[in-house]
């Protein structure tokens, strides 16, 4: 285990591990939230479900919620029996942690922890979206305001970073994560554990990163939540593993294991991915908590008998806390006792507790200032230019036929479609309503940047549509711009869909707009690649704004004028039609690779390739490069690529480096992402972009995990996306 406490510190973990009685040390393992209690007549899951299909309303469900109380567990508390708690309100984190503190025998801090997904206060775009910004450096300081921001609350632990790889757009959850990339998800990783973990100038501004979901989450047979996951190790290890292998390393201090069983053994009891990998092979000093409930439905899972056994299963794997379930807390000690769990495992769980609080500086600190509570209460400046500079650089124009954009400042826009008046729905999956407050939307956003601006709502992604108001938008406007896509409930946790086609009767609206022989601009508001074959037809202009967060109205307003030239790239894939889930850019190769010719890998009715691939946008200006050069030097190597900016505006360039391994002795993907740089260039300017890239980084792992350096030849391809390469080839020895 690595060392990451001081010798004084690491010692009185010791010696209260040393005082602590077998009840303690399950206490610590035992992760709350606030129990509602009282104010209705049915369990709490049933009353969600009841409001999910629509037995009651959302107003009918907060008024009933109003009506209860919560309960905080405060008796189990006091007698140690809770480790951390899911709360987010200062006030409660400071009551609640005086119990822990002064009431409790040994005094030991409780860890508060929540779902702070991509954002706290200030909502940044969804990390799908973020990704896509292929900046490192926003990714980080996105990180450390969100860390900064929870912690004033008293949130001092995030179940983030989402590192899922993640290639079937079906999956609600595609939206959580960094795409379908290992590489740009090793780097997104790295970069959200420097942001959250790194900054110790005091404990305000630091919190503990919780690296979800481990592992393969991303790979649920056909995309629906939480169905079973079947890989081949060499998968496993070059694509699923490596961005959590990077966060490790990076330094995180806890992960969350994943929801899904990998090849028939769940995650949440699998030795071989908690011990072995995640322990002992990447050395991970912290601690391991379930997902919610999981523990539980190992039960359901069939993987143990009962509770009781779900729980000694957990444990031995080396699950260090229990999310929600209170199987340790109920369970454990006999567990113990009878000598079914060695005493052994217990006490590694709690070490490695502690060892984060401690790292937290919970010990010393275990309270938020009255100062701190205040520092947010209205959010400074340099949060919310943060938030429209993330949600600029996520922004990816898709298409531009005939240069319909950017618009001109006085030009009459038709804004279209619920999304752009909602405060609700662009801050995607995850976010909380306390957090609406902060967002402008994408109609006041655009009224604030163009001169005439008219709304006709004319629908959404869910319900009807209006004919007759889209006829008068097009009465009114030079230009239409239809804000389309989907709600946040529709990608996130427990929302894969089987038709990845604009939801609703949006589709009917566009061609409704499209009849009216304006102009249509097509702005995109969704969680996931849509499936677009016949936007991209039909429809001169698209642009993907994902759900870009509290700054969407003015972000994108910004974009659709000119004074931001697009950047943002593709993290995921599209595919042209939902059939070709999964899509993505570094597939294997096959023996039939795709082609006009009948008996190769294809469809009869769909297109050989994704709609757009990864890495892909377009900008207001152009690019091309030449003069790719690739030369070794000793263990490097050396590769250099010109990229000019051959329009009339100024923009940034996302360069990309992709490589193959062209004869291996396991099939290799057709591409696999090496290194990215930003490039700055004036309109006319010509730029050397230099990789030095170790050629170790060329091997791959085979299905036992030992990582192969092959000789022969390789391809290096550089551009600006997966598809738009120019290549070398060069062949090596190791
Ligand atoms: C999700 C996790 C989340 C947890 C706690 C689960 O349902 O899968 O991603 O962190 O709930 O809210």
């Amino acid at each position: 285990m690595k060392n990451i406490l001081t010798e004084q510190q690491a010692a009185k973990v010791e010696a209260l591990l040393q005082e602590m009685t077998l009840d303690e040390k399950i206490g610590q393992m035992n992760q709350e939230s606030p129990s509602i209690v009282g104010g209705f007549d049915v369990p709490f899951e049933e009353l969600i479900e009841m409001m999910t299909d629509g037995r009651i309303t959302k107003e009918e469900f907060g008024k009933i919620m109003a009506s209860a109380t919560q309960d905080f567990h405060e008796d189990e508390i006091r007698k140690g029996g809770v480790g951390s708690l899911m709360v987010q309100d200062p006030v409660k984190v400071n009551e609640l942690q005086k119990i822990a503190v002064e009431e409790s025998r040994l005094g030991i801090p409780l860890i508060f922890g929540l779902d702070v997904i991509h954002g706290f206060r200030s909502v940044y775009p969804i990390a799908i979206a973020e990704a896509g910004a292929f900046d490192t450096d926003l990714f980080e300081r996105t990180a450390r305001m969100a860390a900064k921001e929870s912690r004033a609350a008293g949130v001092a632990w995030h179940f983030a970073p989402m590192l899922d790889v993640a290639r079937d757009a079906r999956w609600g959850r595609v939206s959580e994560g960094p795409g379908e990339d290992p590489y740009l998800g090793s780097e997104f990783a790295r970069a959200k554990i420097r942001g959250l973990q790194n900054d110790h100038s005091s404990t305000d501004n630091y919190v503990a990163a919780c690296l979800k979901h481990y592992v393969g989450y991303g790979a649920v047979e056909s995309g629906r939540d939480y169905n079973t996951v079947s890989m081949a190790m060499h998968l496993f290890y070059n694509n699923y593993l490596k961005p959590f292998a990077a966060a490790v390393d990076e330094g995180a201090m806890t992960v969350m294991a994943a929801f899904n069983d990998l090849n028939g053994v769940p995650c949440t009891v699998n030795e071989f991915l908690l011990r072995k990998i995640l322990k002992e092979s990447l050395g991970f000093p912290g601690f391991v908590v379930s997902d919610a409930n999981a523990i539980r439905e190992c039960v359901v899972h069939g993987i143990a008998e009962d509770e009781v056994d779900a729980g000694i299963k957990a444990a031995i794997a080396g699950m260090d806390m229990d999310m929600g379930t209170e199987i340790y807390a109920k369970t454990l000690k006999e567990s113990v006792e009878s000598g079914k769990v060695p005493m052994a495992v217990i006490d590694e769980a709690v070490r490695r507790i502690l060892t984060v609080k401690m790292w937290l500086g919970l010990f010393d600190n275990p309270y938020v200032s009255e100062e701190t509570m205040k520092r947010y209460e209205t959010l400074p400046k340099e949060h919310t230019d943060l938030a429209r500079e993330a949600a600029e650089k996520s922004i990816v124009l898709l298409k531009n036929k005939d240069r319909i954009l950017p618009i001109a400042k006085d030009r009459k826009i038709a804004l279209v479609g619920t999304l752009a008046e909602s405060r609700e729905e662009i801050i995607g999956a995850w976010a909380m309503s306390w957090q609406e407050k902060d967002c402008v939307s994408i109609l006041d956003g655009m009224k604030a940047e163009f001169e005439h601006v008219k709304y006709f709502p004319c629908g959404g992604p869910e319900g009807d549509i209006d004919r007759n108001e889209a006829i008068r938008a097009g009465d009114y406007g030079d230009v239409i711009v239809a804000v389309l896509g989907e709600t946040a409930a529709m990608s996130g946790e427990a929302s894969s869909r089987a038709d990845i086609t604009i939801p609703g009767r949006q589709r009917e609206l566009l061609e409704i707009l499209m009849e009216t022989g304006k102009p249509v601009v097509l702005v995109l508001m969704n969680g996931r690649p849509l499936a677009l074959s016949w936007e991209e037809e039909f429809v001169p202009a698209i642009v993907e704004a994902w759900h870009p967060g509290i700054q969407a109205g003015n972000a994108l307003a910004r974009v659709l004028s000119g004074a931001v030239n697009p950047e943002g790239r593709l993290a995921s894939s599209f595919p042209a039609l939902t059939g070709m889930c999964p899509v993505y850019y570094n597939h294997m190769n096959t023996g039939r690779p795709g082609s006009k010719s009948k008996f190769t890998s294809r469809y009869l009715d769909a297109p050989l390739d994704s709609l757009y691939p990864f890495g892909y946008g377009l900008s207001y200006t152009t690019y091309e490069f030449s003069n790719l050069k690739v030369e070794e030097d000793g263990d490097v190597l050396n590769i250099c690529v010109d990229v000019a900016n051959t329009g009339d505006r100024d923009g940034r360039e996302t360069v990309q480096l992709y490589t193959q391994d062209v004869a291996a002795s396991l099939v290799r993907p057709v591409k696999e992402l090496k290194r990215f740089e930003k490039v700055a260039l004036a309109a006319g300017e010509k730029k050397s972009v230099y990789f030095a890239l170790p050629k170790n980084e060329l091997g791959f792992c085979d299905n036992e995990g030992n990582y192969l350096l092959e000789d022969g030849l390789f391809r290096i391809y550089a551009g600006g996306s997966s598809r738009e390469c120019l290549s070398e080839e060069i062949s090596l020895k190791f």
